[in-house]
């Protein structure tokens, strides 16, 4: 094992959020989950549901910042402004649906509507990059079914 902590950024997608008219639960319950599971937070960000901005802060954080994961939450769904998967598919270097997968298999369980999240999860470089929908309840139960694995993936990634 690695003695060194992986590192991981938290990305809220969301226009309300970024606009301050709501107080963004998911993202602080996401950095909850990734500290509690060892990770060190080097980075969380509220942006709007641009997708030339989300692009470009993947962009940053994957290459400059060289983040080992990045977890977004909010703008999977199918709502006009929601952009996240298209915003994440377009600076992949490689694909990695199995996650995206396992999340809405596993969430499937629980909800139905879980199969309206468009969540991708994919590769640039060296970084990790998943999907979580937006609400607190999914930002938890989709943690819950990848968290275990995401060590395995991440070092093999190095
Ligand atoms: N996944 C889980 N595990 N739990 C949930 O409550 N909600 C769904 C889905 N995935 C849900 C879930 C709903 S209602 C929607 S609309 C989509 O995620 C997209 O959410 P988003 O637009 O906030 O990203």
């Amino acid at each position: 094992d690695r003695d060194e902590r992986f590192t991981a950024a938290v990305i809220t997608l969301s226009d309300s959020g970024f606009a301050g008219k709501r107080e963004d639960k998911s993202g602080l319950i996401l950095s909850a989950i990734l500290k509690e599971k060892g990770y060190c937070i080097v980075e969380y960000l509220i942006l709007p549901d641009e997708q030339s901005q989300i692009e470009e802060e993947l962009i940053r954080l994957s290459d400059k910042r060289e983040v080992n994961l990045i977890v977004t939450t909010g703008g999977t769904g199918f709502s006009p402004r929601d952009c996240t998967p298209e915003a994440t598919l377009a600076v992949a270097t490689r694909n990695a649906p199995g996650i995206a997968e396992a999340i809405r298999l596993h969430s499937m369980k629980i909800t139905n509507r879980a199969m309206l999240s468009r969540g991708a999860s994919v590769i640039r470089g060296k970084t990790l990059i998943v999907n979580l929908p937006g609400s607190p309840k999914a930002v938890k139960e989709s943690m819950e079914c990848i968290a275990d694995q995401l060590p395995h993936g991440l070092n093999v990634l190095l």
